[in-house]
């Protein structure tokens, strides 16, 4: 029997322990590929969605052995406030405790939980109505993103070789694909989720796909890069991370190499790009979305 943690909840709220089990660290083992019944214990702090967080909820308990203890944890305002409830509604006892503007529910593994086959089918892998997998948890899983809908309305055809950075469930991919010209893309996203989507959405030989951390991928003498930066990291609004994939990006790129990117208009993006890039153009733009191509 041993113990896991699904994210990373505050050391001061739970102290958790073993193997990282959440889809946005690279490498980690899969919560719902855990053999069941085979962790005695289990921290998860929870995601804010309900469907993902149904479905993590569900995994933790197929995994742990009855009698084992679930900690979960959430944000009151980011899921926190539902946990108790929807926990019950497994058929867990819980005990529920509030800190640091936090809810922190613990409970035994009941022998027979209820409804996890039902929360894990719901919130699972699927093939949405015009064909592409997803996962609900994942960037704008079913509806397209206003700022990619803008990029794939922009972007020219490309040609060599080019890398998507952050590129979810790999609907830029196909866009850039179909330019015959392009001999190799590079899709790299830190959510296994996504990837997995990807791999599924993506079939292209040209293509190859990477679950890992944008800013620790080698890439070099790219001749493009097409990108929608993220700007959250653990839930949390944060430019700099957009500003991390536009140094990769600048560092990637061959003199001359284009790099596309779509931005929130609010963001400071030109700040980013003018020092690192020859000639910055804004290609089109919204009432929310503006769109740059950078040249190296
Ligand atoms: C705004 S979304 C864009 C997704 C996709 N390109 C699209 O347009 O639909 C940003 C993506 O970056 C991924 N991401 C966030 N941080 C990352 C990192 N450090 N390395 C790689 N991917 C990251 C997220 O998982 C998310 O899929």
């Amino acid at each position: 029997m041993s113990e896991a943690v699904y994210g990373y909840p505050p050391h001061r709220l739970a102290a958790a322990a073993g193997p990282q089990l959440s889809p946005l660290t690279p490498g980690s083992q899969a919560i719902e590929a855990l053999p069941p019944e085979s962790l005695s214990q289990l921290t998860v702090l929870a995601p804010p969605g309900v469907q993902e967080r149904r479905y993590v909820l569900a995994a933790a308990l197929r995994a742990l052995a009855p009698g084992g203890t679930l900690t979960a944890l959430a944000p009151k305002t980011a899921g926190g406030a539902r946990l108790k409830a929807e926990l019950e509604a497994f058929g867990c006892a819980v005990q529920e405790c509030f800190k640091a503007h936090h809810r922190i529910c613990v409970a035994a593994r009941p022998d027979q939980p209820e409804g996890v086959d039902e929360a894990l089918a719901a919130g699972g892998p699927r093939q949405l109505p015009d064909g592409l997998w997803s996962q609900p948890g994942v960037f704008s899983w079913d509806r397209l993103d206003p700022g990619t809908a803008l990029l794939l309305k922009t972007l020219p055809p490309l040609s060599g070789k080019g890398a998507d950075l952050g590129s979810g469930l790999g609907i830029l991919a196909p866009a850039l694909l179909v330019s015959p010209k392009v001999t190799a893309l590079t899709l790299i996203d830190i959510d296994r989720r996504a990837v997995e989507a990807a791999r599924r959405n993506v079939t292209d030989p040209r293509a190859q796909i990477l679950w890992a951390d944008v800013r620790s991928v080698p890439l070099a003498d790219l001749d493009f890069v097409v990108m929608n930066p993220p700007f959250h990291e653990a839930g949390k609004a944060d430019a700099s991370l957009g500003a991390a994939f536009i140094d990769k990006a600048s560092a990637a790129l061959r003199k001359g190499g284009t790099c596309w990117l779509v931005a929130n208009r609010q963001l400071p993006y030109e700040k980013v790009l003018a020092p690192r890039f020859a000639a910055v153009t804004l290609k089109a733009q919204t009432g929310l979305y503006k769109v740059y191509e950078a040249r190296r």
